[in-house]
């Protein structure tokens, strides 16, 4: 009889690797298989040993991506074949991670796991972008949402839940639907001159800023030719911006490219 694996689903963090925790470098590191995301960067998959299988179920240019179920199969046969599994997903697995139903099929089929936390890209934008995502006196809380929905339908959000001046808005996802969503929360109330950032490629040498307003962001976003993966704070918060900032990204930084082969369950 085969002794099970086990599956550990751990946070990368948005792209810095120095933001990847001690634990999650060390389940890298001895790990048998890593299946990772896209958004998992460049720089912390070198710090896989060598020898470690790597499986790649992130979408990369003109390939599609792999299906989630396909994923959960992958993860647990590894699992069911003695392995042990590092699920690597960029940022917090169970923050707009699908995370949350990994876990859920570890379970259905006895799999021992754990979850390991990574720094999510509304704290990792917001730190490396200056903007704290609550400040006494500027705001009472913080929201996340997505702006994306699945087969790209249209966005079902409650506008005017979320339309609260009082209250930080981050959105992931949201790019693609970007004019949608400022239209709709000025619609539901927001001021036209509330601020709004939308970051590029957050914590990482190409990070990118634009700063402007509901009424302009989309606009601005367009003019700067910001790419996914964009994450997008709306409130009051974002005016410490300029002077908060510290963060000289370094776009000269020469970034391996790594290619791998996707899906092969062949070298695991
Ligand atoms: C599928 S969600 C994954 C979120 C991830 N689990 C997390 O906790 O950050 C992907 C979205 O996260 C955001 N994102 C991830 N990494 C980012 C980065 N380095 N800079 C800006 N946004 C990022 C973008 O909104 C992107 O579309």
């Amino acid at each position: 009889m085969t002794t099970k694996g086990f599956v550990s689903l751990v946070g990368s963090g948005p792209g810095d690797p120095e933001l990847l925790t001690v634990k999650a470098l060390r389940l890298i590191q001895q790990a048998d298989v890593v299946v990772f995301d896209r958004l998992v960067s460049a720089e912390i998959l070198n710090l896989i040993p060598h020898g470690v299988s790597q499986i790649s179920v992130g979408k990369s240019p003109g390939k599609h991506c792999v299906p989630q179920d396909q994923i959960n199969e992958i993860i647990v046969s590894l699992a069911l074949s003695g392995r042990r599994v590092v699920r690597l997903k960029g940022g917090d697995p169970y923050i707009f991670g699908r995370g949350g139903e990994e876990a859920l099929v570890m379970r259905q089929h006895g799999i021992p796991f754990e979850v390991v936390p990574g720094v999510t890209a509304a704290a990792g934008c917001s730190s490396y972008s200056g903007i704290p995502l609550t400040h006494r006196g500027l705001n009472h809380g913080v929201r996340f949402i997505t702006g994306h929905q699945k087969n790209d339908e249209t966005l079902d959000i409650d506008w005017h839940k979320v339309a609260d001046p009082d209250c930080t808005l981050v959105i992931y996802m949201g790019l693609a639907n970007l004019q949608t969503i400022c239209t709709e929360l000025v619609r539901a109330g927001l001021p036209v001159t509330t601020p709004a950032a939308a970051i590029h490629g957050g914590t990482t040498a190409h990070q990118q800023k634009v700063i402007a307003t509901l009424s302009d962001l989309a606009d601005a976003v367009v003019t700067a030719e910001l790419k996914s993966p964009v994450t997008t704070i709306i409130g009051e918060v974002v005016t410490l911006s300029d002077e908060l900032d510290w963060f000289q990204p370094d776009y000269q930084q020469d970034e391996r490219v790594v290619a791998y082969d996707s899906f092969n369950l062949a070298r695991a």
